[in-house]
């Protein structure tokens, strides 16, 4: 398997390591944010290697695929240098702050056509979501009416949580749609094939000063601290909240509302998409059953178990029925379609990942619903 070199030492570099670890994928090593975080994360992590720039990495011919796990602000420029040095680039949502950067990295992967430009949405690995997939394919619920659904979490519900995510130069001019609300958007369109023609938004800051600790915080460890900290009150101008209605392609509509203010709510993708003859359901705080509505017959509830799935939703189950595959799975299920299809080395075939195209169409919807927010109105997407 082609070896790959982990960038950012955070909540996602360390789960990057562990799911290439049980893929079976050499790791050449991680690039932290100074020489001191790389040795901290390959001393814990027993990784080969710590490397003190990101030259480094790019100068080390071993590296064959780089994963870049670093805040969005500085994705543009690792994944151009990375694709720029003959690498495949796995690269973490968003693609970057806005789609000036994401179109240069579109058309920077069309000029290097043999190297893999993934964006990672990982979330259309969990198998009940490829399942649905097929369901939809399948003709089943017949023609799409609507979906409804949303993402949400409340780990920056108290003013006294922290993540460089609320600067909105660090993570965006939207931060719950760009966050989690990015995965939703790009999950329907994996599953429907419907694409967004217009939409209407809103937006909300429930908490417009936050309390800034003075030394950094990793993302989810604010909720973990109990010690007080010394702090500084900041402005916040990112959502905490937002709801959008959206019209689809096929004349169909879609409502998705996403927050991280939500008490008790962890880390929750939902949907249900409503069809002519039928209708599916997922809530990814259960997320081994696939709800399957019927207006004549019982509903159905599918479970996770291989022999009961089809395609690659089976494909991408690892484990068989009644033992819990989750989150950290859908990980390694991305890079399983990512290794295959680079190994199979027929780059004409349809990608079996989400790709930078991807990654630039969800930054296209983001900016029109922050348009559509601002303007209070209906916009077309271009
Ligand atoms: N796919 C998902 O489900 C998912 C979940 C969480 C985060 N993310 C994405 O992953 C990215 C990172 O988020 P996170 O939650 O891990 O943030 P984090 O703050 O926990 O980690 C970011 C890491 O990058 C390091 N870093 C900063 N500048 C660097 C540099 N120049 N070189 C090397 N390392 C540097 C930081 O020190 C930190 O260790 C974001 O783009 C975020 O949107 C995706």
């Amino acid at each position: 398997m082609l070896s790959s070199a982990v960038i950012g030492t955070g909540f996602m570099g360390p789960t990057h390591v562990e799911a290439l670890r049980r893929l079976g994928v050499p790791i050449t090593g991680i690039l932290g944010i100074d020489p001191a975080a790389s040795a901290d994360a390959a001393r814990q992590m027993n990784l080969p290697r710590a490397y003190t720039s990101y030259q480094e990495v790019l100068d080390d011919p071993n590296v064959r695929i780089v994963h870049i796990t670093t805040p969005n602000h500085l994705h543009l420029d690792q994944a151009r240098r990375a694709l720029l040095a003959g690498k495949h680039v796995i690269c973490e949502k968003p693609l970057g702050m806005n789609t000036l950067e994401t179109s240069e990295l579109v058309a920077l992967a069309k000029e290097h056509p043999n190297l893999a430009a993934v964006v990672h949405f990982n979330i259309r690995f969990y198998p009940m979501a490829l399942q649905a997939r097929e369901i939809v394919r399948s003709g089943a619920i017949g023609e799409v009416y609507h979906v409804t659904g949303g993402y949400f979490q409340d780990w920056l519900l108290y003013d006294t949580d922290w993540n460089w995510r609320l600067v909105e130069g660090e993570g965006g001019r939207l931060r719950a749609v760009g966050d989690i609300g990015s995965h939703w958007m790009d999950l329907v369109r994996f599953i429907t094939g419907l694409e967004v023609v217009s939409l209407c938004a809103d937006v909300k800051t429930f908490v417009p000063v936050r309390k800034k600790p003075r030394q950094a915080v990793a993302t989810f460890k604010g909720k973990e601290q109990d010690a007080p900290v010394e702090y500084d009150e900041v402005p916040i101008r990112t959502e905490d909240w937002a709801s959008v209605v959206f019209h689809y392609n096929n004349g169909g509509r879609g409502t998705m509302t996403v927050s991280q203010v939500d008490a008790g709510r962890k880390n929750r993708p939902i949907f249900e998409i409503a069809g002519s003859k039928g209708s599916i359901t997922w809530d990814g705080e259960n997320p081994a059953e696939l709800l399957v509505g019927s207006r004549d017959r019982g509903n159905e509830v599918i479970q996770k178990d291989p022999s009961l799935l089809t395609g690659a939703a089976r494909y991408f189950t690892g484990y068989p029925g009644g033992h819990a595959e989750g989150y950290p799975d859908t990980f390694k299920m991305l890079y399983r379609a990512v290794h295959d299809y680079i190994e199979a080395g027929d780059w004409s075939k349809p990608k079996p990942y989400p790709t930078f195209e991807d990654g630039h169409l969800i930054q296209a919807l983001c900016e029109t619903i922050a348009q559509s927010a601002q303007e209070r109105r209906w916009i077309d997407v271009k």
